[in-house]
């Protein structure tokens, strides 16, 4: 038995899959064979989750099936509405809302009689929960989804009870197609723990959204924003960003595990960002947010030289969903749903070749320790 502990399982290969590859020197990232800057910015949503649960693009005909097969399954079950309105009273934060309602979709047997049924009704559903819980969360009432809408569109649409632009809905599919699937970070690789046991795909997914809400998974992009509205102006960067290296904090938006150059995702939405905020956003915070950007990177390279702590997808996702219109309580929720579909992806993938995953530790407790009654404790 090699006891060599690996904390994180840093360096670790634990499964070889053909749904993502991360390299993280060459600053690379494929989805299902496509590098993520031509799927990205092409793909509607539809057509992404198609490709990696299918493993390959589908013809017209299968994506207008497809299409519907989603929209048709979009209505939340009552006993979920009631939920949403519960934790709204609270009100609890959204992540932890879409975990609790997510679990309660397993209520709804007659959607989900097979596997594939479940998962298309969990991933049709993701987007409904939030913007039925946001809506709730703010005093609003829900509004029904409209199935002649994409994925992305009704999402934006159930938010705010607007049609979204072409370019919105461009935007956010960006995005969503971005996020689709990253290897084994931490979210997924709980998905595939749980799925390992033989369990049912409702529970990977729940398991899965707890490990995205951590700020050191998914959270991140809010604080990474707040961080931008902070400096406020470029000629502040400097001094605020080296204050807080001062004490210690964490730049939110910035280092990666795997990523040692500039994340390519960043690449991607940060270019999808300027698109949006040309077509009448506000400009001055994509400029300030580069700035700040690239002060952030040397002064990174400043306090802890050699660590390559470069900009990761957080700090641009900040910038487009905003651009969108998303308050930052969003970010995380919408996190998720784009990267539902690569936690289902990895579901089946670890069922076509199952092994438990069941990993050893090494034991550093006390040996040989006297049991003694409770009244000669301690
Ligand atoms: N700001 C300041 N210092 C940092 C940052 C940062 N953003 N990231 C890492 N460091 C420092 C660490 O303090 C550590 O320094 P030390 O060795 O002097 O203590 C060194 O760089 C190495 O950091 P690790 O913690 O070993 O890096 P790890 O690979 O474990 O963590 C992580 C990666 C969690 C992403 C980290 O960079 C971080 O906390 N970033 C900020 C949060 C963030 O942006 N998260 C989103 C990640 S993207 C995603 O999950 C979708």
């Amino acid at each position: 038995l090699d006891t060599t502990i690996r904390p994180g399982l840093e360096g670790v290969v634990a499964a070889s899959t053909r749904l993502s590859s991360v390299d993280g020197l060459a600053g690379e990232l494929i989805i299902a064979g496509f590098p993520v800057e031509k799927l990205a910015e092409k793909a509607t949503f539809e057509e992404t989750v198609y490709l990696l649960w299918r493993d390959r693009l589908p013809d017209t005909v299968e994506l207008e099936n497809f299409q519907q097969e989603l929209a048709a399954r979009r209505s939340l079950p009552q006993v979920t509405v009631d939920l949403l309105r519960a934790a709204a009273a609270q009100p609890v934060p959204v992540m932890d809302a879409l975990r609790m309602a997510a679990g309660t979709l397993s209520l709804d047997a007659t959607a989900s009689n097979d596997q594939w049924s479940e998962a298309k009704m969990l991933l049709a559903r993701f987007p409904v929960i939030v913007a039925t819980y946001w809506r709730l969360y703010n005093g609003a009432e829900p509004i029904a989804p409209d199935p002649t809408l994409s994925h992305a569109a009704n999402y934006l649409y159930m938010l705010t009870s607007q049609r979204p632009t072409p370019a919105q809905v461009r935007g956010l599919e960006t995005y969503l197609n971005t996020v689709s699937d990253h290897g084994f970070n931490a979210s997924t690789f709980t998905a595939r723990v749980i799925i390992s046991t033989g369990t049912d795909l409702t529970s990977a997914i729940v398991g899965a959204i707890g490990a995205l809400k951590g700020p050191l998974h998914g959270g991140a992009p809010g604080p990474a924003l707040d961080m931008v509205f902070e400096i406020g102006d470029a000629q502040r960067a400097e001094a605020v960003l080296r204050e807080k290296l001062e004490q210690g904090e964490r730049l939110m938006g910035f280092g990666h595990r795997i990523y040692k150059v500039r994340d390519p995702r960043a690449e991607v939405l940060s270019s999808a960002a300027a698109r949006m905020f040309h077509t009448g956003g506000d400009m001055a915070l994509y400029n300030l947010a580069r700035s700040v950007e690239e002060t952030a990177v040397r002064l990174l390279e400043e306090y802890k030289p050699g660590r390559n702590l470069q900009t990761n997808v957080e700090f641009y996702t900040a910038l487009l969903l905003h651009g969108l219109g998303l308050e930052t309580e969003l970010f995380t929720p919408t996190f998720a749903i784009g990267r539902a579909c690569g936690w289902i992806a990895h579901c089946f993938e670890q069922q076509e070749a199952n092994r438990i995953i069941r990993p050893q530790s090494v034991y550093h407790g006390d040996r040989g320790r006297r049991w003694k009654e409770e009244s000669q404790r301690p």
